[in-house]
């Protein structure tokens, strides 16, 4: 195992038990880049009758070799003996294809280790679960993904967890004033989303970290941030000074709009107890959608780079186009802001989610979502097609006036998943509804 973070100092996440002897992990002193390691990292078709891709393997337990091996499997699953375990028990803890799938989901995030949930809500779920007690305080970035804030507002609330929130963007300064806000209540952990949905607005992950340190000096809480809209291509929050990165693997990593599951990626130590969790309530992803996603991840690069190139080129046309008020595209934050120096600093790409700020109202969007041909109207992000929905009718409807307000959660306001088709054709498209409105 690694003791960094990053990968670029090395490689991890599949078990010692399943690494395969022959896993290439580099080539002639060059080190593997994880779109090549997609194709086989941690999975040796020798142990599947030479099956060039990994079986799905539909069992709800597994067969001991002898008593004494199952005493050791269950001693290494309790933490009674410590090191890796040598052997698969029951598929509530894991099986083999998403052991393959943690493993390959660590490289792009340079963790050392990951775990597969069967929903992003449930990841943040069983990650919260892990380390909230009665009394705590939850700090977190806002706003947050609708169920995220239900969770941590009223679910932890009604078990007398706390929380409170500083606006992603924030500085160290701001952030540190909310952090010591929570008095003698103990602060186990920051929760951040960034881009935020549906602002698109940049935490500050840097300056999280250094108004951890500075308020909790040598015993700072952990810093868990959802990626779940630019990463894991466009951010890599482990590098800036996140420990735990969340994913909605339903969104560009699955990215076919045909599963639902999630992620949690960070050092072993750190994931340890949050696999502890997952192992007694049980939210572990499915054998089926592990492989689906195996499949997915081979593509991603692809996918992900051909949805960011797409956007660009739509989002540079709907700019200059007359009935649009204004884009919120992260490529076209204003130099010298804050945010664009936030996106230097923490993204190589803008995505391809953003938002589409009309002229006129609800009439006006509405006409505009109803005349689109190619462009599908449905919530979800990061798919190979290309969605559109209206977050003030739809995703956020029950926030309250005034925080739709805050947000600039507006009438006119559109949101926007660009996919992976022809860019011409997709701007024929937008063109056309714009046209028609
Ligand atoms: C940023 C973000 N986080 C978490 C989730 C929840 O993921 P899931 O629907 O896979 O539970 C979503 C879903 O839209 C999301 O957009």
């Amino acid at each position: 195992m690694p003791k960094s973070n990053d990968t670029e100092a090395g490689l991890t996440g599949v078990s010692a038990r399943r690494r395969p002897k022959q896993d290439v992990l580099e080539v002639g002193g060059r080190r593997l880049q994880p779109a090549t390691l997609m194709m086989g990292h941690g999975y040796d078709p020798a142990l599947s009758e030479g099956a060039l891709k990994p079986p799905v393997f539909l069992t709800s337990t597994f067969a001991f070799e002898s008593a004494a091996a199952g005493k050791r499997h269950f001693e290494q699953l309790t933490g009674l003996r410590a090191g890796e375990a040598e052997g698969l028990v029951y598929s509530r803890f894991n099986g083999p294809g998403q052991e393959i799938l943690e493993g390959r989901l660590s490289i792009w995030d340079g963790g050392e280790d990951a775990l597969a949930f069967s929903s992003g809500m449930s990841a943040i779920a069983t990650l919260l679960l892990t380390h909230v007690r009665p009394g705590d305080t939850i700090v977190h970035s806002a706003p947050l993904y609708a169920a995220t804030e239900t969770l941590i507002g009223k679910v932890l609330a009604r078990l007398g967890v706390h929380w409170r929130d500083f606006p992603a963007g924030a500085s160290q300064a701001e952030i540190e004033a909310v952090l010591s806000s929570a008095g003698t209540s103990r602060v186990p952990l920051v929760f951040l989303e960034s881009p935020s949905n549906p602002t698109n607005t940049l935490v500050d992950i840097e300056a999280v970290r250094a108004a951890c340190d500075a308020v909790f000096p040598g015993a700072r809480p952990l810093i868990a941030i959802d990626n779940t809209f630019l990463g894991p291509l466009w951010q890599r929050p482990l590098r800036h000074g996140a420990d735990l990165v969340v994913y909605s693997l339903t969104k560009y990593v699955g990215g076919h709009s045909d599963l639902v599951a999630g992620a949690v990626v960070g050092a072993a130590a750190t994931i340890a107890p949050i696999r502890a969790m997952r192992n007694t309530i049980g939210t572990i992803t499915d054998p089926h959608s592990a492989w689906m996603l195996l499949r997915s991840l081979e593509t991603l690069e692809l996918r992900m780079s051909r949805a960011g190139e797409n956007a660009a080129k739509v989002c540079e046309m709907l700019r200059s186009h007359p009935a649009v008020e204004r884009v919120g595209y992260l490529s076209f934050l204003a130099e010298g802001s804050s945010q664009a120096d936030i996106y230097r600093r923490h993204c190589s790409g803008a995505g391809s989610t953003f938002s589409l700020y009309l002229k006129g109202g609800e009439a006006e969007a509405f006409a505009f979502l109803d005349a689109l041909r190619i462009a599908k109207l449905a919530v979800s992000l990061g798919g190979t097609e290309t969605l559109a929905s209206h977050p003030a009718a739809m995703t956020h409807l029950s926030v309250p006036a005034d925080r739709k307000a805050a947000l600039a959660i507006t009438d006119n306001l559109v949101r926007i998943s660009i996919g992976i088709e022809n860019a011409d054709d997709l701007i024929a498209d937008f063109e056309q509804a714009l046209a028609g409105r």
